[in-house]
């Protein structure tokens, strides 16, 4: 039995957290008991300005470009062709996708995240090598190899069939009621055929998978969909791809029709903030989103996206809803809080994700854990949760706990 005790991250009601003093104990990987204390001055003297938070869920993020943040910002289709395609392309030679695996692992636990959607390339033998990597390390989550039969350069697309035969293994060898599951990744609709699509949609549903994807992310792609396909929210829907475990990722380009079809399929959207500001794709309003009663995961969307901490991504989906066009009027325009993105990247995106046995401090739940020392004094009258989302420095991450190991340890620990 190991207890540590600080400043707990709960959450608070109103999709928001507030930090309360108190104690957790952790026996066999889960969380064993949560007691707040009704003083801050019962924390030990080590843990006073701790923060103890569970570990951060990324709801959507590609695994092969992590090398690629800040390579060449451009639209989407040709940063997709010129830097995207290439370096997923290396993948193809397993060596260097092991070894990119590893290094990718590493960061996600410097950065605290311990829950992903992730996008894999196309290569099978490298999907399974990252579902191994990352179920070895203990995460929660998914991972998928990216469906691509069309629309690529060949290096990167395969025969539908064999990639619908691979699906196949990979949903049985990592199945969807997994803590490391396989998600049915159909790249985007410019890569799959209408055979791949309607393969990938029957087996999403009948193995109970995640489905991740890609939607109406920039104007141009929007344009080339349109032409060949017509709706882009229809076009998937034919493929039976919308579902309450569908995450699609971007969602900034929709009129009232897109949205009231993703809300009443209960599909998710995972806005990318960072991604969005990177490529120029737009900026997702999301108080519109959620006044249309859709679902919204967050996530960094690492390629496109250029920070790994989403402590960050939470802040930058509190900026882009402030770069809201003002004229839009309040009825609009509504600016989350950090203690909104506090809840939006740990209890938020597993709630909404389905995952009830991460992203809360509470009996029972696995030990997924951050401990974490910032250098900032705790101030009675302030919002702490404000100052640390603002003035975040990744150094302040001391400890990465899985299942209730240690996985990384940070240079201030002491
Ligand atoms: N659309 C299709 N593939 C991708 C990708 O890898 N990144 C982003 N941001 N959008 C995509
Ligand atoms: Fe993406």
């Amino acid at each position: 039995m190991r207890t540590i005790s600080g400043q707990l991250l709960l959450p608070a009601g109103g999709q928001r957290c507030e930090t309360r003093p108190g104690r957790i104990s952790i026996e066999d990987g889960v969380i064993r008991e949560v007691e707040p204390f009704s003083n801050a001055s019962e924390i030990d003297a080590t843990g006073r300005d701790t923060l103890l938070c569970p570990g951060f869920i990324d709801a959507h993020l590609h695994l092969p470009q992590f090398d690629s943040i800040g390579a060449a910002g451009m639209p989407l289709l040709p940063w997709l062709n010129q830097v995207i395609f290439p370096a997923e392309m290396r993948w193809n030679q397993i060596d260097d996708a092991e070894s990119m695996i590893r290094r990718v692992i590493q960061q996600c636990l410097a950065a605290g995240t311990t829950g992903i959607c992730a996008f894999s390339t196309v290569s099978h033998e490298a999907t399974l090598a990252a579902l191994q990597a990352f179920q070895a390390k203990g995460f929660r989550g998914v991972i998928g190899q990216a469906l691509m039969d069309c629309g690529a350069p060949d290096a990167l697309l395969r025969e539908t069939n064999e990639l619908i035969d691979n699906l196949e293994t990979t949903l049985d060898q990592f199945p969807p009621s997994g803590r490391l599951a396989t998600a049915v990744t159909p790249r985007y609709i410019l890569s799959c055929s209408a055979e791949l699509l309607s393969a990938a949609g029957k087996l999403a549903k009948s193995r109970g998978a995640i489905m991740q994807t890609h939607l109406a992310e920039n104007v141009d792609e929007c344009a080339a969909v349109e032409a060949v396909h017509g709706n882009y929210v229809d076009s998937y829907a034919q493929h039976d791809l919308l579902s309450e475990r569908a995450i699609f990722a971007h969602g900034i380009h929709l009129d009232e029709a897109d949205r009231a079809k993703l809300a009443d399929t209960r599909s998710m959207i995972a806005h990318c903030p960072t991604a969005n500001q990177f490529l120029s794709s737009g900026t997702m309003n999301r108080h519109q989103h959620l006044k249309s009663k859709m679902r919204l995961v967050l996530g960094s969307d690492i390629g496109a996206g250029f920070e790994r901490s989403m402590v960050r991504v939470g802040r930058a989906m509190i900026q882009a809803a402030m770069r809201i066009d003002e004229d839009a009027g309040d009825e609009l325009r509504e600016v989350p809080t950090a203690p909104h993105a506090w809840y939006q990247i740990t209890a938020g995106n597993a709630e909404t994700l389905g995952w009830t046995d991460v992203g809360v401090l509470r009996e029972g739940a696995s030990a997924d854990l951050l401990v974490i020392k910032p250098d900032v004094p705790w101030r009675e009258g302030t919002c702490p949760l404000s100052t640390l989302m603002w003035s975040w420095d990744d150094r302040w991450l001391t400890e990465t706990i899985l299942r209730g190991e240690t996985v990384f340890r940070g240079r201030n620990e002491a």
